[in-house]
């Protein structure tokens, strides 16, 4: 059913983004940001070095940890790493390889994994467009769609300017705030294609888009008024009188 009207929603696409099958995963179809071939900017020869003030955090970090645990540390101090860099070359893998005392090929398993890991230059602004059910029944093609037209470019691409990435991502947590776009560290949700809009205009303008929802809501309350649990509750006892 779903994947029938998924298909029919196809027609209505105008060869901007290419729509997906549902079962088949953004990752998958859109790896270019994922698979890695050795390049003039990524290649093993090339240094990568934690800066002093990330090394007092690496080291903050590692004493969370217990000895012989210490390999726990590796998703933070990836993240450390991609944060310093603005994405995750093959020798700040290396170097965090060396910190955890680990073979490679343990962060290469961690670091191809998660997609939250950014393995090519990614853009000061990267848009991860949820296009998972909840978020693509509440209209995230839609979303996905402006976004390109907007910026001129296809999903998995980074702009000639190194300002904007756009990636399509799975299911972010946010479902209940569908549809919803992650920019950097933020979440913009409840989004309507004028709401995206204005928020490209503000990236454009240098500007700090206001995060969270945009229908008004504070959080993920309800939309309208309660519709269940609008009774007193009975208390204790599942409602069987004590005097029965
Ligand atoms: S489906 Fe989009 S946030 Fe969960």
């Amino acid at each position: 059913m779903l994947s029938s009207v998924r298909k029919a929603g196809c027609s209505l696409w105008r060869g901007v983004v290419a729509p997906r099958s549902i079962q088949t995963s953004s990752a998958l179809q859109h790896d270019s940001l994922f698979v890695h071939r050795d390049s003039a900017a990524d290649n093993p020869d090339i240094k990568f070095e934690f800066t002093p003030d990330n090394i007092k955090r690496a080291d903050a970090i590692l004493a969370i940890y217990p000895e012989g645990h210490k390999r726990a540390a590796m998703i933070p101090l990836l993240d450390l790493a991609q944060r310093q860099q603005g994405w995750l070359p093959l020798s700040a893998m290396h170097a965090v390889a060396d910190m955890l005392k680990l073979p490679r090929m343990r962060v290469y398993e961690v670091a191809t994994f998660y997609t939250m890991f950014m393995r090519k230059p990614t853009g000061k602004y990267h848009l991860q467009v949820c296009t998972t059910t909840p978020c693509w029944l509440r209209g995230s093609d839609e979303i996905l769609e402006t976004i390109c037209k907007n910026l001129n470019m296809k999903v998995g691409e980074t702009s000639k300017d190194g300002m904007y990435t756009i990636s399509e991502v799975e299911c972010l947590g946010a479902c209940v705030n569908a549809p919803m776009v992650q920019i950097n560290d933020d979440y913009y949700e409840d989004l309507t294609v004028q709401d995206t809009e204005e928020i490209l205009s503000d990236l454009k303008a240098g500007k700090r888009p206001r995060a969270g929802p945009r229908s008004g809501r504070f959080a993920a309350e309800p939309l309208g008024e309660p519709t269940s649990l609008k009774g007193e509750p009975t208390g204790p006892g599942f409602g069987v009188r004590a005097d029965l």
